[in-house]
């Protein structure tokens, strides 16, 4: 079975338990190298044109004002076919309760017909929040299989329920 990981993920100013720091690899991006590592999933990185701002705060704002539009941003790069591929990871880091924007970008121009389809988050506490249930809207003919949701804190030490939750629903 060949698999694909399409996430987003940002790097710069984010929050870690009560403090702000600047990192250089996004949680989700660190999960998707971890799938990458557990199945040989080739990943796909769906990112903004116009980046988010580096400065957390703002990108709040950036990110709710874009999705109260219901914009879907520009994008460097787009798949324009999944046919190689069995099985689809899709995940990013919540924002405001989903997935940010630039995915749906990347989502509205696949067909996810036959595909199954692996979803997974990681948060500051939301969990998959209507990251499935989302994701379906754009992928009606797929098997949504049960999602994975990794708080921030968790994501470096996260292969072991990576690996368990890919056998389980895989197997
Ligand atoms: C714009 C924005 C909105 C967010 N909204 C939520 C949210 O609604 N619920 C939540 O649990 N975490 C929220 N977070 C926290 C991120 O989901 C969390 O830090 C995630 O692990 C970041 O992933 P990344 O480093 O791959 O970008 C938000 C973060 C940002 C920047």
């Amino acid at each position: 079975m060949k698999s694909l990981v399409i996430y987003f993920s940002r790097a710069d100013e984010n929050y870690f338990g009560g403090s702000m720091r600047y990192i250089d690899k996004g949680n989700t991006e660190v999960v998707a190298e971890y799938i990458q590592d557990i199945t040989g999933a080739d990943l796909f990185k769906a990112e903004r044109k116009i980046p988010y701002s580096k400065d957390y705060m703002t990108c709040i704002k950036e990110a709710q004002d874009e999705q109260r539009r219901n914009e879907l941003p520009e994008l460097v790069k787009e798949l324009s076919d999944i046919d190689g591929y069995d099985v689809i990871f899709i995940g990013g880091p919540i924002y405001w309760g989903t997935l940010p924007q630039p995915m749906f970008t990347q989502l509205s121009k696949l067909d996810f017909n036959g595909k199954t389809i692996m979803p997974f988050s990681t948060h500051e506490g939301s969990g998959l929040a209507s990251v499935v249930r989302d994701i379906k809207k754009y992928a009606p003919k797929a098997e949504v299989k049960q999602g994975l949701a990794i708080a921030g804190s968790n994501v470096r030490s996260s292969k072991p329920s990576l690996q368990k939750w890919i056998d389980e629903q895989l197997s």
